[in-house]
């Protein structure tokens, strides 16, 4: 056993491995039997200089569940974005897109994710539409280390079917909707910092994987800036 993930797993994780030939922004999970936690969490936090590190990607894509427990890992505090927002408003999502419509929603996103990046260093789970937002990638880029949470149509479909708090998925085909956004967003989300697959396995072993990947993808920057 190692860190929790048994043999048979990180035996097949190994057939998933990184991407040798990934650029420095784009590298992929990785777990080895050799990595060491404590030496991962304590690359990361010398080497993140006051930046944030903020979570992208699909509704469903495990977003702020990964990020309060990655929070709890690297000591560091957490917000989710669309909490926020809704202190903020003192209203919910789905009262605000239908008391104001999703445009307002957009620009109180904005603002609140803005200010969150502004304050302090922190782990920031947005909310799916965020990173669309030209102006919010740029905060993120330049406050922030982005981390694509990319989950496959199916799991995101079983994940928010739990729940009906998202007005963009209250339609008759939410499949459809999801479909769509897939291929509007990827492209977009693409640019992101580094891309951590969301698999349907225990949380840990997500945040496990984040902790290595941005371990690594804050090594290569060191080494690349030097
Ligand atoms: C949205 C995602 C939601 C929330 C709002 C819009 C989107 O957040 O911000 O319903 O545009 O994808 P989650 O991704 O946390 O569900």
């Amino acid at each position: 056993m190692f860190y929790g993930i048994g043999r048979v797993f990180l035996l097949k994780l190994k057939n998933h491995q990184v991407n040798q030939a990934s650029p420095l922004n784009r590298v992929q999970t990785l777990v080895t039997e050799s990595s060491k936690p404590d030496d991962n969490v304590a690359a990361i936090l010398s080497r993140l200089n006051d930046r944030s590190i903020v979570l992208i990607g699909l509704m469903g894509a495990g977003k702020t569940t990964i990020g309060r427990r990655l929070a709890k890992k690297l000591n560091m505090s957490f917000a989710d974005a669309d909490t926020e927002i809704e202190k903020a408003a003192g209203k919910t999502v789905p009262e605000i897109f239908e008391e104001h419509g999703e445009q307002y929603f957009r620009d109180g996103e904005r603002r609140v994710i803005d200010r969150l990046l502004q304050e302090h260093p922190r782990i920031l789970a947005t909310g799916g539409g965020a990173y669309m937002n030209e102006a919010t990638r740029a905060t993120i880029a330049e406050k922030g280390i982005s981390v694509w949470l990319k989950a496959d149509f199916d799991l995101l479909m079983k994940r928010v079917r739990k729940r009906s708090n998202r007005p963009l998925l209250k339609t008759d085909d939410p499949e459809t909707v999801m479909h769509k956004l897939i291929e509007e967003r990827y492209p977009i989300y693409g640019e992101a910092n580094i891309v951590v697959e969301s698999k349907d396995v225990p949380h840990d072993q997500i945040v496990i994987a984040c902790i290595e990947t941005l371990a690594r993808h804050l090594c290569q920057e060191a080494t690349a800036g030097a």
